[in-house]
């Protein structure tokens, strides 16, 4: 039943875009499954995008959508912002890939690390992965040990998720892999590993794993465990850096060793930062013993350091950051109330929320291992047929230009997915990692 409501869905999609259908068979051609992000990759195939402006985004056959992806997080100012558009234009008047320093980056540099109590000094990067690759490696030379600890369902980017079944196209670092929400794996962890954990890498709320929340007392232990440990705290604030003016870290009240950022951060273009306390970031000042180098041709590329000194000065603002999370607690409740009453449910936090084709309590990825994901693929295909454009996989993610109108939107466009949807048990294995 279900298969066969995929199919109809398929053909409902590929019938209304003869456009992208060709785009996209032209791309198989010369692109691995014709995308660059394999998050972009769905049946039939992708839509192409023509344009876009404040919350909606038109195709190349003409179809408009509410967007509700957001960039998977980076959206946050919605497309063409005018902000970002001006910073990005006067780069145009001044130049640009100087091989030099700029004073954006100052700019930039300084107005994370007043928002950021855990932030002393901060280098950027290209991206979230390689602010996470280099996050790492200080880490690794400040406790001068091998091992990496990280969580089930972790991801820190694309050569960087950790997961029990190991199948990723992972960067080889010498990782332990703990439960998320579970402070007893950690301390096995450390108590089998003495003296060779140097770090511990996590996401205040599991992101891509399934925007699942971590809870104050999970988090707050890692730090405790950490400091007893001898090893060193990453948050990666990649995603939940959107939650408060401080940053997730400011809502638990924990200060970790290092932050890594990416994302909305640039406004749309390429972003990474890590930043952390002057103790272990000095390893890369020169003339400090021990020093290590750390490069990247376009780490102070002047239309990112330009957009992210318009984005933290202009548009994260305390007010608005609130704003949007209050919007997003909201959000979620109400889809919530619409999900369970079809046995799916909604998880996240603040701004960004996933929905998921089960009712179990979800609180780390083994919990959504025996769901059916083409309940999420079917769902995510009703959706766009309504107009309303979210991740694959469930992910919603707010940005500015929505309103309350349009989470009306939202709301009643999800309700009539799931009229679609066929109904049953949409968990089909409650037996989960571990037990
Ligand atoms: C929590 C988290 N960390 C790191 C990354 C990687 O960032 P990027 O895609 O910019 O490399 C992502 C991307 O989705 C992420 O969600």
């Amino acid at each position: 039943m279900i298969s066969s409501a995929l199919e109809k869905a398929y053909r409902r999609y590929a019938d209304k875009r003869p456009n992208s259908a060709t785009q996209n068979a032209l791309a198989r051609a010369v692109l691995p499954s014709g995308v660059t992000r394999s998050v972009l990759d769905f049946d039939p195939f992708p839509f192409t995008v023509a344009f876009a402006s404040g919350c909606r985004l038109t195709d190349v056959d003409g179809h408009e959508y509410l967007d509700y992806l957001g960039d998977y997080s980076v959206g946050i100012a919605g497309h063409n912002n005018p902000v970002v558009r001006d910073a990005v234009a006067g780069v145009l008047d001044s130049g640009w890939s100087f091989g030099a320093v700029a004073a954006d980056e100052y700019n930039v540099a300084r107005l994370l690390c007043e928002r950021f109590a855990s932030m002393d000094l901060v280098r950027f990067t290209s991206s979230g992965t390689e602010a996470n690759l280099v996050a790492l490696s200080l880490a690794l030379k400040s406790a001068a040990r091998g091992k990496v600890l990280a969580f089930d369902g972790g991801y820190h980017g694309g050569c960087l998720s950790f997961s029990r079944d190991g199948s990723s196209l992972n960067v080889p670092f010498d990782a332990v892999v703990c439960e998320y929400n579970d402070l007893d794996s950690v301390a096995t962890a450390f108590d089998r590993w003495p003296d060779q954990i140097g770090c511990v890498l996590v996401e205040p709320m599991l992101g891509s794993g399934g925007r699942i929340q971590g809870t104050p007392a999970f988090v707050r232990g890692l730090r405790e465990l950490c400091d007893r440990h001898g090893a060193l705290l990453i948050f990666d604030e990649v995603q939940t850096s959107r939650m408060a003016y401080g940053g997730a870290q400011s809502l638990f009240g924990v200060h970790p060793d290092l932050t890594t950022l990416g994302k909305y951060i640039g406004g749309g273009l390429n972003f990474g930062a890590v930043g952390g306390s002057r103790d272990v970031m000095r390893l890369l000042v020169r003339g400090r013993e021990p020093h290590f180098d750390h490069s990247g041709t376009f780490n102070n590329n002047r239309f990112t350091m330009a957009a992210a000194a318009a984005m933290l000065s202009t548009v994260l603002t305390e007010e608005n950051l609130g704003v949007l999370f209050e919007r997003g607690e909201g959000l979620r409740k109400r889809a919530d109330d619409v999900l369970r009453a079809a046995g799916f449910q909604a998880t996240g936090w603040g701004s960004l929320l996933n929905v998921h084709p089960t009712d179990v309590p979800v609180t780390r990825a083994a919990d959504l291992a025996g769901t059916d994901r083409r309940l999420t693929q079917l769902l995510f295909h009703e959706m766009l047929d309504r107009g309303v454009y979210i991740g694959k996989s469930g992910f919603v993610t707010l940005s500015l230009p929505q309103a309350p109108e349009t989470d009306d939107i939202f709301v009643a466009a999800l309700e009539d997915s799931l009229r679609a949807i066929p109904a049953g048990p949409h968990h089909s294995n409650r037996s989960t990692w571990g037990s």
